[in-house]
């Protein structure tokens, strides 16, 4: 397994104020290299097969919900440490919780509108990627 992707999503919240270059700033400008990158939607259907992890949890439902609200960014990212290193640059799930200057600090309303995704695992990372691209949207 890899340890050095991991998989994004910027929210349907984040794009729909405006923050999707800012974001991809902080992700270029952090470090990490764009392998793969698409502007798309999840159907509610989608949405619920990618977070089908969480789905005895009591906020699947609103999650779902929320993920096909509107358009996201996805995309795959590249460097050393990518994980953890991603993890600790969006900060916590909770944004009133988020360090300072984290991309969920910044940009993020609330626990279910936080912003962006992180992978948590390069198992999950490498699931996640391939949920939304073919080995022809690599680079
Ligand atoms: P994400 O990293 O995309 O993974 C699952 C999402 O569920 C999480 O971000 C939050 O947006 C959302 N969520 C809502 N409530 C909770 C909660 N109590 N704990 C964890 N995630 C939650």
């Amino acid at each position: 397994m890899e340890s050095n992707k991991t998989f994004t999503m910027i929210k349907p919240d984040a794009v729909a104020n405006g923050h999707i270059g800012a974001i991809l700033d902080k992700i270029i400008g952090n470090g990490f290299k764009i392998l793969a990158l698409k502007y798309t939607a999840l159907s509610a259907e989608k949405a619920g097969e990618f977070y089908s992890v969480h789905k005895e949890r009591p906020f699947y439902k609103d999650l779902v919900s929320f993920m096909s609200s509107g358009p996201i960014i996805a995309a795959i990212l590249e460097k050393d440490n990518a994980i953890e290193d991603y993890r600790k640059l969006i900060g916590a799930t909770d944004p009133s919780k988020a360090e300072p200057g984290t991309i969920r600090n910044l940009f993020a309303k609330s626990i279910d509108a936080n912003a962006v995704h992180g992978s948590d695992s390069d198992e999950n990372a490498a699931i996640e990627g391939n949920f939304f691209f073919s080995a022809f949207e690599r680079f």
